[in-house]
């Protein structure tokens, strides 16, 4: 492949993310920096490479603002694209789309929440939900492992915090999955339109009646500070919600398909659990649950490595190719509940880093530590080869993960 051949778009299939691994590492090898075609059409720039990934994303050249991207997207969509609709723009006023000083303003209101500290006193109430998914587990025999518990236990754990009533969680799923896969623009908009009126109402409720959850707290810092205008307020529940539990399910479920598909991992594991730690961080690193960073873009022209990326262009960060980067981590294709995994991309880097790290790692270490604990003889129920990937290019997750609990 010649120079000229990689600096053309290479178009990004849904064949792309059910092979992601063995692909990022081709682009990779290839060029580690190049233009690609998203598959709903959108133009951008994809960086493989772990030092690449790292400084871009710290670097604040690249912008998150989502009312100044809309002047790239105009520039940047193919005529077939999907077009943001004005329901999922209400959605769109959180952390993860703006740039310091409102960046700053938001992420401080909902920091003090999620600290290792604040978290840390939530383990009893993760270790409950837990066990009470897994009862139900150990009757039935037979599961699908992300809906007995990857799913229920994060979306149950971010709806007390938030004060979600329950009833909603079903929608929730359905909603936040055709917003996150390979939607039409009608399934797209009607799921963001439906997600938008439930939030907005869900609000007004919290301040007619405010009830002791982190949404009554952020509806009454609004009334007393004017800390948020009511989008940034519905945008805030939104990406909390969302953030909360999409990915935390992958975490699970991706590290124990990783534990199935290594059994001398496995049994290193359940020989000295001390290791949970460090295998949720191989588990992170392995099979990371976001797959491609969040959009940014470029502010001006921005050189990486022989390559210069001009202003006004879209990046794209695979944190799951960062991950396997071989320049960074020895062998970085073997599993290993061993490994210092540290330095690992998978909850973002830069003043975006994940805000949740703290809960994702206590819920992924009590459900995947219980899991093992409660059933010795757990295997897939499945072959590993015929599992299916979700056709996303943010998410890194099963569709199902059906396994076995008896002896
Ligand atoms: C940001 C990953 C769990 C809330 C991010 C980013 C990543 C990430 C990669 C940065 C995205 C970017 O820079 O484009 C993950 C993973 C999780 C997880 C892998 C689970 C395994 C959670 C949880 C919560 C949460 C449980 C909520 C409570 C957020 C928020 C941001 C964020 C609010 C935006 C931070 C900002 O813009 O400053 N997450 N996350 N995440 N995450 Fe998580």
């Amino acid at each position: 492949m010649t120079r000229a051949d990689v600096r053309e778009p290479v178009e990004l299939r849904p064949e792309f993310f059910q092979d992601a691994h063995a692909m990022s590492r081709l682009l990779r090898t290839e060029a580690p920096v190049r233009p690609v075609l998203m598959p709903r059409g959108l133009r951008a720039w994809l960086v493989t490479g772990y030092a690449d990934a790292k400084a871009l994303l710290a670097d604040p050249r690249l912008s998150k603002d989502s009312e100044r991207a809309q002047h790239v997207f105009e520039r940047r969509l193919t005529a077939t694209a999907v077009r943001s609709t004005p329901m999922s723009r209400s959605l769109a006023a959180h952390m993860l789309n703006t740039d310091p000083p409102d960046h700053t303003r938001l992420r401080k209101l909902v920091n003090k929440a999620f600290t290792a500290r604040t978290v840390a006193r939530l383990r009893p109430r993760i270790e409950e939900i837990t066990d009470r998914l897994l009862d139900d587990m150990a009757g039935a025999g037979e599961a699908d492992l992300l809906t007995a518990l990857a799913f229920p236990l994060p979306i149950t754990v971010i709806c007390e915090l938030l004060g979600v009533p329950d009833d909603a969680r079903d929608d929730f799923r359905a909603w936040s999955n055709t917003m996150l896969d390979t939607a039409t623009p009608e399934q797209l908009q009607e799921a963001s339109g439906k997600m938008a009126a439930y939030l907005t109402e869900l609000v007004a409720r919290k301040r007619a009646e405010p009830t002791d959850d982190l949404l009554s707290a952020l509806v009454h810092a609004t009334d007393e500070g004017d800390a948020l205008s009511e989008p940034e307020l519905v945008s805030m529940a939104f990406l909390l919600l969302v953030a909360g539990h999409e990915t935390t399910v992958n975490l699970i479920g991706n590290g124990v398909l990783a534990l199935l598909r290594h059994p001398d991992q496995l049994a290193a594991l359940r020989a000295d659990p001390s290791l949970l730690p460090n295998a949720v961080e191989e588990f992170l690193r392995y099979d990371s649950p976001i797959h491609l960073a969040t959009l940014r873009f470029t502010t001006e022209p921005v050189r990486v490595g022989d390559v210069e990326i001009p202003a006004d262009e879209f990046v794209l960060i695979s944190l799951l190719a960062a991950n396997r980067d071989d320049d960074r981590f020895p062998d970085p294709d073997r599993l290993d509940v061993t490994r210092k995994a540290g330095g690992h991309l998978a909850f973002g880097h830069g003043i975006h880093f994940c805000v949740g790290a703290p809960l994702a790692r206590l819920e992924a270490e009590v459900a995947v530590g219980r899991l093992l604990e409660r059933f010795p003889a757990l295997r897939l129920a499945a072959e590993p080869d015929t599992l299916r990937w979700r056709d996303s290019s943010l998410i890194h997750g099963l569709e199902t993960l059906p396994v076995l609990t008896g002896q």
